[in-house]
């Protein structure tokens, strides 16, 4: 009865109104009209239940609302049967409850007072590229902010000697509403991300933070965005702050999108085939990982959770990261906002077309062979998930001056690489 009123409590914050009856009139009606579904998907649900609580929540979390993800995995799984038995009707709606697990992006106005500030020092620090060793390549090369920040049509992307890095560059729009950043999780924040870049071998090259530290002093104007941006300190100039503006510039890449506009309760924000689409997302059970408001990015998950992924050795994952033989393959779930435009796609961009990712995913992750139909509705589905880019937002600024730090930098570069002619992405 508790675990009732939790997920009651879960629905109701969203702002539909639900009654307990409506939820078990729910789990009756898909019981009666699906029950071969419903076995199915109670099948894998000990599966995903135990994957949930174990990677959805930290672990104080977990302790807090043990029946929580658990409820979370029953709930998505009736909920996608229900979605496709009683709508027949490609225009019908999909009822609230079966919502209940996605939320619209959070109201984002124009930053103000020192926020302001640190946004825009950020985003000159996103496009500069003399935060690469050879003033060759902004976080905008790989993030390229005007193309849904992503290196378009690139498997991976080449850092500043062309060196080809070893994943696929996800996308910075919605970024910050993930749990954790980068494929496998190994930083928590934006801020503990940023850094990684710069110092990357493969990537900005440079040979530590005090070379970024360096070309900062180096430049005027740059001391004072620094000193009004973080004006409580006597020394504003350190790597702390470099990554925290650019991490306060990236929480404001928010794309809002008809998606968003549906969920609000615009019903006719989705054409037909979208929703067709939807109810297919639902009843394949896609939404026990890409969930939440950035439709990914709030678990790790098994590539290959239904049957093993055919390459096993080339990128285990998150084992990397933790070196324990259970996280072997596991993958940050990616955002789909966007995903449209994103490609190509999985960690090491070897998909090509979405159409493809989502027949792989449903093969693997879902033990669904989706038909051509159902795979072209999923699509439909996910280019409505294609938002805003956030024109005025991202407009860039004028370039930095040239710098005597640049040289220095260089120099140091040469040197730098020498010693570490490696192609490991440890930094990112
Ligand atoms: C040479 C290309 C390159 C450059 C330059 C680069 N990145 Fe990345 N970025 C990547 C790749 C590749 C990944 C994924 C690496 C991984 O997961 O191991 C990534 C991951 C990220 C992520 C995590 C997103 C997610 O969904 O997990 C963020 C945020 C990000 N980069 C921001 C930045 C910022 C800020 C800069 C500039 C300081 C920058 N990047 C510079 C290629 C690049
Ligand atoms: C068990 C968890 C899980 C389920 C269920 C799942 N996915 Fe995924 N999805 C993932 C993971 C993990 C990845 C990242 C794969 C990688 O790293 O190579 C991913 C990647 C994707 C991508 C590529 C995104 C990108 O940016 O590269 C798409 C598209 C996608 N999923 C759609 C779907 C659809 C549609 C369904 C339902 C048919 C689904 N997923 C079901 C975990 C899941």
């Amino acid at each position: 009865m508790t675990s009732l009123k939790i997920v009651l409590a879960a629905i109701r914050k969203r702002g539909f109104r639900v009654s307990a009856q409506h939820i078990l009139d729910a789990l009756l009606g898909a019981l009666l009209s699906h029950s071969r579904m419903v076995l199915k998907k109670c099948a894998s649900f000990p599966l995903c239940a135990s994957r949930a609580s174990r990677n959805w929540f930290p672990r104080k979390q977990r302790q807090a609302f043990p029946a929580l993800p658990v409820l979370l995995c029953l709930f998505a799984a009736l909920a996608g049967c229900r979605g496709v038995s009683l709508n027949p009707d490609p225009s019908a709606d999909i009822a609230p409850p079966q919502l209940f697990m996605f939320s619209p992006l959070p109201a984002h106005g124009p930053a103000v007072g020192i926020t302001a500030v640190r946004v825009d020092l950020g985003r000159r620090l996103y496009y500069d590229t003399h935060l690469s060793v050879n003033n060759s390549i902004s976080c905008n090369d790989c993030h390229q902010l005007a193309k849904y920040g992503v290196d378009p049509g690139k498997a991976v992307s080449e850092g500043h000697n062309k060196m080809p890095g070893g994943r696929n560059s996800p996308t910075v729009y919605n970024a910050g509403l993930q749990f954790a950043q980068f494929w496998d999780g190994r930083a928590a924040t934006l801020a503990a991300q940023a850094s990684g870049p710069m110092m990357n071998p493969v990537e900005m090259g440079m040979p530590g933070p005090g070379a970024v530290l360096a070309y900062i002093h180096s430049n005027p104007a740059y001391l004072k965005a620094f000193r009004q941006a973080y004006p409580d300190v006597k020394d504003p100039v350190v790597m702390e702050n470099v990554t925290d503006a650019i991490a306060t510039f990236e929480e404001g890449l928010l794309t809002p999108s008809r998606w968003d506009e549906y969920l609000e309760g615009n019903t006719s924000a989705l054409s037909d085939h979208e929703k067709e689409g939807l109810r297919v997302f639902l009843r394949s059970g896609c939404a026990a990982c890409h969930a939440g408001t950035a439709m990914g990015g709030n678990s790790y998950a098994q590539l290959g959770a239904y049957r093993n992924w055919p390459d096993q050795k080339s990128d285990p994952g998150r084992y990397d990261v933790t070196r324990l033989p259970r996280d072997r393959m596991y993958f940050k779930v990616p955002v789909l906002r966007n995903v449209a435009e994103t490609g190509p796609y999985f960690h090491n961009g070897q998909v090509k077309t979405l159409d493809e990712a989502v027949r792989l995913m449903g093969q693997y992750q879902t033990g669904e062979k989706l038909s051509s139909d159902e795979v072209s509705s999923i699509v439909s589905f996910l280019h409505a998930l294609t938002g805003n880019i956030p024109e005025q937002y991202i407009q860039p600024p004028s370039a930095e001056p040239p710098s005597k730090a640049a040289t220095i930098h260089h120099r140091q570069q040469l040197q730098a690489n020498r010693q570490t002619q490696s192609t490991s992405t440890e930094g990112e």
